[in-house]
């Protein structure tokens, strides 16, 4: 028997990395996931390899209809939604004078207006079938505080938490919990695309950025996807009812330090 049997929960952005691995955890605790994401035939192979407790859903969360038709396909497939993971997110960087605006709306649209327009729409389902739900949307350390070259994720991070305490104080009276995970550095390929980034604005070698930040985690390494899964099912069971619009950090002491 797992923690969460018969729930449903839908994850965004989880064809790889964090969402994927959540979307195991998920299933390993009795969960019918759906892994939404923008690249279907990765989220179909996702699904595959978790098997019959996942199904992939094409969702672009930049798109108004494509985010209707996802949550209408989830509830058609899967059934009512208990569990919303709002992880799909873009990373960029760059210096102040060097911003574009073509970077700024995308950032904008996936990690902002993405992300509340899922809240929006689970939510309306979640009030409409009557039985609350578990909300979790993925911040970050960067949302916490600025950095020299990541003026334009970090504020879209600090949105997160920010969009998190208002939609958790909102929702709360239809028995909705809205929550925050804010990872510090994990491996994969995102931070790996991270690295790539910072090696062409510092003038480091491939691989230097991300061995620099997993030396200074307090912890002592960077952190896995499987690090943060303990926190994803918690917030996602009666456990935390009581537990609303928090942000919590799992980042092996990162943001302390
Ligand atoms: N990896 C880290 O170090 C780290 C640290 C702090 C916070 N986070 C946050 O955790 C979350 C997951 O990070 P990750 O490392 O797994 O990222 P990732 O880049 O590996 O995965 C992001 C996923 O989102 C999907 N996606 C992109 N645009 C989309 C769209 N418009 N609609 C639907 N799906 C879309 C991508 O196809 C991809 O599968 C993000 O919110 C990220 O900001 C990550």
């Amino acid at each position: 028997m797992g923690q969460l049997d018969g729930k449903t929960a839908i994850i965004t952005g989880a064809a790889r990395g964090i969402g994927l691995a959540f979307a195991r955890a998920y299933a390993a605790e009795g969960v019918r996931v759906a892994i939404a994401d923008i690249n279907l035939e990765a989220a179909r192979e996702a699904a595959r390899s978790i098997g019959e407790s996942a199904v992939a859903v094409a969702l672009d969360v930049t798109d108004q209809a494509s985010i209707d038709a996802a949550v209408a396909d989830v509830e058609a497939r899967l059934g009512g939604i208990d569990i919303l993971v709002n992880n799909a997110a873009l990373f960029d960087l760059a210096p102040i004078v060097e911003i574009t605006r073509q970077s700024y709306d995308r950032l904008y649209a996936v990690n902002v207006a993405g992300l509340l327009f899922m809240m929006q729409a689970v939510a309306k389902s979640m009030i409409a079938r009557g039985k609350g739900g578990k909300i979790i949307n993925m911040a970050s350390q960067a949302g916490r505080r600025g950095e020299p070259l990541v003026a334009v994720y970090c504020s879209t991070k600090a949105a997160v938490i920010s969009l998190t305490q208002s939609a958790g104080l909102d929702l709360i009276a239809h028995g909705i919990n809205v929550n925050a995970i804010a990872p510090g550095v994990v491996e994969g390929e995102h931070w790996d695309h991270v690295d790539s980034l910072f090696a062409r604005h510092e003038g480091l070698a491939p691989g230097e950025k991300k061995r620099r930040v997993g030396a200074t985690v307090p912890y002592g390494r960077m952190g896995t996807a499987q690090d943060l899964t303990g926190m994803a099912v918690f917030l996602a069971t009666p456990a935390a009812d009581y537990i609303v619009a928090q942000t919590y950090n799992v980042d092996g002491g990162n943001w302390m330090s």
